[in-house]
């Protein structure tokens, strides 16, 4: 395989025809690890469900950044990312997991979904009242970011005015993340944000301390003091911060690309209105299609085999989610928008947009009902809507999804 072809424009606008090919040539390949960065890229359903949920995979965690990477504690950012649940493993990993776990319970979940629906028919008034004489609205910045960032915000116990600050900071983070984003200039504004971040959370928590409310940070602080030494401060400010990330910008990705994808199918959208109880099956499919975060990473730590493939102690490898999600011998017609696959009764291989295994991920019950609650409501509310110019398609790789998506309502 050639990561380059994923990198040219061509593979950036349509990774997808790259991704057949891949499942007509196996389920693992080989890379050329100094110029494409990863020894092995891994696509085939099984073997990345497998890889996943086998702990001698791991995260690229501080141990494996001594060895390859020495200098990385000089950027703030590489060490907030492995002080967080999502870059470490084993007994560290299973510490942070439970301490980060117990707050998103189902029940937890199962609490916020009448605020959840509250928050999602504002913001539909809002876009109602902005686009009432036929002027077009930006569907990303009046829903798609605005839903989820208060979700997380109130969750979290982040004040609703300081959450337009944290766009242009959450997005200098992710830039990073992306396949060829690790450059200078990336890794200089990501370091600058995560300053800012951390000295922003830290306020936030030494208030907290002195005066507790029922959201997260709260929780957080009080489960740390009722337990010393069960986390440090830099763990309890790594955790919010990569928490608020996490909680957003995939969740913007599903409401953007979501959107973009029913808005020129009126019979699926007319379906969903009729039937709003099939709304869970709509979220799987476009979160099945259009996952908003294609890769994982992870390095080998000891010699194992990889989709049938050897691969050394040390190897990296690049696990491609949204590849294993449209392969053909698990999905039937896999670039096909079938929501009805999710249907109750019809096949139930799980997607692996949120991951398998130990990381698997802990917002995805949320993510799900914030998805399932909206999509039916913005077509019951909007029948006419439509995009008002056909949006470029997305070009980044990793946080796959859209800029600016303008819609008319009629
Ligand atoms: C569409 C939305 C989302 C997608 C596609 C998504 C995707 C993922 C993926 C792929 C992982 C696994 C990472 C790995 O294996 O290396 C993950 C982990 C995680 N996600 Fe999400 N996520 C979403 C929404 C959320 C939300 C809303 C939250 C929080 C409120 C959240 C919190 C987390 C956390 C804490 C982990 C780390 C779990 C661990 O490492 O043990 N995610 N997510």
């Amino acid at each position: 395989m050639e990561l380059q072809a994923l990198l040219s424009e061509a593979g950036r606008v349509n990774p997808y025809q790259l991704y057949a090919q891949l499942h007509s040539a196996g389920a693992a390949s080989h890379l050329d690890v100094s110029k494409d960065g990863y020894d092995l890229a891994v696509f085939g359903y099984d073997a990345v469900n497998q890889l996943l949920r086998d702990g001698r995979f791991r995260q690229l965690d501080a141990d494996y950044l001594d060895v390859h990477s020495p200098r990385w504690r000089e950027h703030p950012v590489l060490q907030t990312l492995r002080d967080s649940i999502f870059f470490t493993d084993g007994p560290e990993h299973a510490r942070l997991r439970r301490l980060v776990g117990q707050l998103f319970t189902a029940r937890r979940v199962a609490v916020m979904e009448p605020a959840i629906t509250k928050l999602i028919h504002d913001r539909l008034d809002r876009i109602a009242q902005l686009g009432a004489d036929g002027d077009t609205v930006d569907f990303m910045a009046e829903f798609a970011y605005a839903v989820p960032s208060c979700v997380i915000g109130d969750l979290l116990g982040v004040p609703e005015a300081d959450r337009g600050w944290m766009r242009p900071r959450v997005l200098a983070i992710s830039a990073i993340f992306e396949l060829d984003g690790s450059t200078w200039p990336n890794m200089t504004r990501a370091d600058a944000a995560t300053r800012e971040l951390t000295a922003y959370f830290a306020g936030l928590v030494a208030q907290r301390r002195l005066d507790p409310r029922d959201d997260l940070i709260s929780d957080l602080a009080r489960l740390q003091a009722e337990t010393p030494g069960v986390f440090s401060d830099a763990e309890l400010i790594a955790n919010l911060i990569t928490l608020f990330n996490a909680g957003f910008v995939t969740t913007t990705h599903l409401f953007g690309n979501g959107l973009a994808i029913l808005a020129d199918r009126p019979e699926l959208r007319d379906e969903l209105v009729e039937s709003p109880e099939r709304a869970p099956s709509y979220v799987e499919e476009i979160l099945r299609v259009e996952p908003p975060a294609h890769f994982v990473v992870r390095y080998a730590s000891s010699a194992e085999t990889v989709g049938g493939l050897p691969c050394d102690e040390g190897s990296t490898i690049l696990v491609m989610l949204g590849a294993a999600n449209r392969d053909p011998s698990i999905y039937a017609e896999p670039d096909v928008f079938d929501p009805s696959r999710f249907d109750a009764g019809g096949p139930v291989t799980p997607i692996l947009t949120f991951g398998a295994g130990g990381h698997y991920c802990l917002g995805a019950a949320m993510t799900r009902l914030e998805g399932a609650i909206a999509f039916p409501a913005i077509f019951e509310r909007f029948p006419g809507l439509h995009l008002a110019t056909e949006p470029p398609p997305p070009t980044q790789l990793m946080f796959r999804g859209h800029d600016v998506l303008p819609i008319r309502l009629r």
